[in-house]
């Protein structure tokens, strides 16, 4: 036995407790001391039942994934889970918290579940790049039926306990939340029953409807394009259906171990770690942040009135400025509106509803409201002198201590903090359209923030349930600045000779949820337009400048808003605006370019190429502290293919070296644009990843 996994006898029944902080992973010594339990408990015919248990916040939250991806070592979990199942005493799981991959297969192989109230469970194993590869395939459609197996498993979303109950994935549901009370009664009253072992193997699978497979691979294809994982599900589970229970499960194995190795895991695993990996920051680590409850909100236009939504959702309460009655009835219509839809999707309930408008939410004209509040999030028009002009009164009203942050997009937080007599309390918070659904949260840290208004920053993040990620000063900080450089690479395409459509086109095939042109439209025309005039008189004269999406705009069509951009959004779907085309082949007879034909895989390259390149300047300069920073940033703001893991990641995947020589390749057209940054042929000359740097 190990320290991990504890054996006690009570009354002749066995418990078994699971002790793996934080949350039970299946670890090699977790799962020998599983064996050996069991093992022990095959030679002692007292027992006459055994209760497997998790200690702490949860039972199993599935495998170990920090040991994926090393040799694996025996006991493997398809066999230990067999080998629990063949007990000759009924065997019981007793559950909590989340039951989710290995740890729902090690329920499986137990005869019988019994869960607390608020227990989820669920195989997310294909947000990970893989399917379950412990039986889950095969015991759960012979539980419930094969068509919410197929769901259960190709969306990875966990059901509660309620639910799990009616499918009959569970057996019961404990009145309690003492799940070594609850297990211990559970196998009590078997006993007394006379009840035997149950395994779910030796059930019949549940018959699918016809078509039911075809339907299911149809539906994957478009809702989880690109991915190899949710396919193999299908046929895993196929398997469960039409073979033997062994045969079944020895195919299931092949399926997973064929996914271990695949490129869409390694990166899905990546983004998983990454993500937790990015709030720990020696800056902050031990720093406390300050209070949060009252925040304080300048401008109800887009931003701010999402980032209302997002702060009310979470429970804080919110004090919204606009500049007058009008805008501040729009304010209020949009939030209450917003949290209406929130109220219908079942996130919030109605009595909070009432309570956030009766008193957890006010909006008005007049600074002087936001004296009491802890954080204020400045989200008036992208202007310096509006934003200074704002800041200069926060910085008259605002209590000692509060923290004052900016929204915006790309300007100077330093230059915004200066005009305030406290600095260290000033930060910028960059939000993403709409604020209340995305989940990023770029966290950027001026020369003069204080380390606890950074730990603020993160510690609101998590509050609203978002990601955040620590940038430094920059014009666009992470995100936007790698954004306006692969955006100047695929307009390179264009006027190389590719149309926006084709662009579009070959970047939603790589996995991008929409084209990039298609984004500008939505995004609106106008914002791009006025950051490029904004940044025109500094603009290098080398630069090969793109006019048509300009020209686009000043000729009023500014995208989705005006029904017209690159597309044409009259009708119900949109369409090619082939007008563009007219604007870009003038362009191209003025620059004396000549059109030639670009495949898509060169305009992924390019676009890869410039993203890449950027982000490694941006690792240089310490805007984004370590690669992971930039992969969570594009995971989470910018539609990045999450199994593609990110623009570091997908370099480490396709190497360093490549990427390097595609810039290369790519400088013989246009040698101001395509400069390799240091730091990727750095690495790439001495044979290293991006992913070396994040250690
Ligand atoms: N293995 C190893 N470590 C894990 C883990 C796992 N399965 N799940 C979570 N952790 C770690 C996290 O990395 C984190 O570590 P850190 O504190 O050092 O950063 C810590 O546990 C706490 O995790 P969270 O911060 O995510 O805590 P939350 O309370 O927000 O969420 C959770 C808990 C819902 C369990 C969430 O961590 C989660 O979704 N985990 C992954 C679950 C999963 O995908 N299971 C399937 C694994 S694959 C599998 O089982 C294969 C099988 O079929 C053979
Ligand atoms: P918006 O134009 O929709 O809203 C701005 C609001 O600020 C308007 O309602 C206006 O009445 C109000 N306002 C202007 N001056 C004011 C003042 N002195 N006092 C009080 N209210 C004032 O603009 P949007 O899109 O919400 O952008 C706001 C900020 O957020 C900008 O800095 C922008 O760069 C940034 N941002 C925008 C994103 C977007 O996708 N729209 C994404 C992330 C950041």
């Amino acid at each position: 036995m190990t320290q991990s996994v504890n054996l006690t006898l009570e009354d002749n029944i066995a418990v078994i407790e699971i002790a793996n902080p934080p949350v039970n992973a299946l670890s090699h010594a977790v799962r020998s001391g599983l064996q050996d339990a069991f093992r022990g408990i095959a030679e002692n015919d007292a027992i006459k039942a055994i209760v497997v248990y998790g200690a702490g916040r949860t039972f199993v939250a599935g495998a170990d994934i920090r040991e994926f991806g090393q040799p694996p070592k025996e006991p493997f979990l398809p066999e230990l889970i067999n080998e629990i199942e063949s007990c000759t005493r009924p065997v019981i799981a007793s559950v909590h918290g989340t039951v989710l991959g290995g740890g729902l297969e090690l329920a499986l192989g137990a005869h019988y579940r019994i869960a607390a109230p608020k227990t989820k469970l669920g195989l997310p194993e294909v947000s990970l790049g893989l399917l379950p590869g412990a039986g889950g395939t095969q015991r759960l459609p012979r539980l419930v039926p094969v068509t919410k197996a197929i769901d259960m498993i190709t969306s990875g979303k966990p059901v509660s306990a309620n639910e799990a109950l009616e499918l009959g994935l569970i057996d019961q549901i404990s009145g309690e939340d003492d799940m070594r009370a609850a297990g211990l009664a559970y196998a009590k009253a078997l006993v007394k029953q006379g009840a035997g072992p149950r395994p779910v193997s030796g059930l019949p699978c549940n018959t699918p409807e016809d078509g039911l497979f075809d339907k299911a691979r149809a539906t994957l294809a478009k809702k989880a394009r690109g991915q190899l994982a949710s396919q193999k599900c299908i046929d895993a589970i196929e398997g469960a259906v039409n073979l033997p229970f062994a045969e079944g499960l020895a195919q299931e194995r092949a399926l997973f171990r064929a996914l271990m190795d695949s490129d869409q895991r390694a990166a899905l695993i990546h983004a998983f770690f990454s993500e937790r990996q990015v709030g720990k920051l020696p800056e902050i680590k031990d720093v406390e942040p300050r209070i949060l409850e009252n925040v304080g909100i300048i401008g109800g236009g887009t931003m701010g009135s999402g980032i209302a939504t997002s702060a009310l959702l979470a429970g804080l309460t919110v004090t919204l400025i606009e500049r007058d009655a009008e805008a501040v009835a729009k304010a209020e219509g949009t939030v209450s509106k917003n949290l209406a839809g929130a109220v219908k999707r079942g996130k919030l309930s109605q009595e909070k509803f009432d309570a956030i408008m009766a008193g957890h939410f006010k909006a008005g004209s007049d600074y002087d409201a936001l004296a009491e509040a802890d954080l204020v999030i400045e989200a008036v028009f992208e202007s310096m002198d509006v934003k200074k002009e704002v800041f200069g009164k926060l910085d008259k009203i605002c209590k000692p201590g509060a923290v004052l942050a900016s929204n915006t997009s790309y300007l100077d937080v330093d230059e915004i903090a200066e005009i305030t007599s406290r600095p260290a309390d000033v930060i910028g918070l960059h939000f993403f359209s709409p604020a209340h659904v995305m989940r990023l949260l770029e966290i950027v840290v001026g020369a003069k923030t204080a380390p606890d208004v950074v730990a603020t920053g993160f510690a609101l993040a998590k509050r609203l349930g978002k990601i955040g990620v620590r940038a430094g000063v920059c014009d666009g900080f992470i995100g936007n600045r790698i954004l306006a450089t692969y955006r100047k690479a695929i307009d390179g395409a264009v006027l190389a000779g590719a149309s926006p459509f084709d662009v579009d086109r070959a970047l939603v095939d790589f996995g991008l949820a929409m084209g990039p042109f298609a984004v500008s439209d939505l995004a609106g025309l106008d914002i791009g337009y006025m950051t490029r005039q904004r940044l025109a008189a500094t603009r290098d004269p080398r630069e090969v400048y793109a006019e048509f999406s300009d020209k686009l705009c000043e000729d009023g069509h500014h995208g989705r808003k005006t029904g017209r951009g690159f597309y044409d959004y009259s009708g119900e779907q949109p369409v090619p605006n082939d007008d563009i085309l007219g604007y870009i082949s003038e362009e191209r007879a003025a620059k004396g370019i000549e059109s030639r034909s670009l495949s898509d895989q060169e305009i992924i390259d390019r676009y890869m190429a410039a993203m890449v390149n950027e982000a490694a300047l941006v690792v240089e300069e310490g805007i984004a502290q370590r690669p992971l920073d930039v992969d969570v940033t594009l995971l989470n703001g910018y539609g990045f293919p999450r199994w593609r893991g990110g623009p570091m990641q997908y370099a480490d995947t396709v190497g360093v070296d490549k990427i390097l020589n595609d810039i290369k390749r790519f400088a013989e057209e246009d040698d101001f644009l395509w400069q390799p940054a240091p730091l990727l042929e750095k690495l790439a000359a001495e044979g290293k990843t991006f992913a070396s740097l994040n250690a």
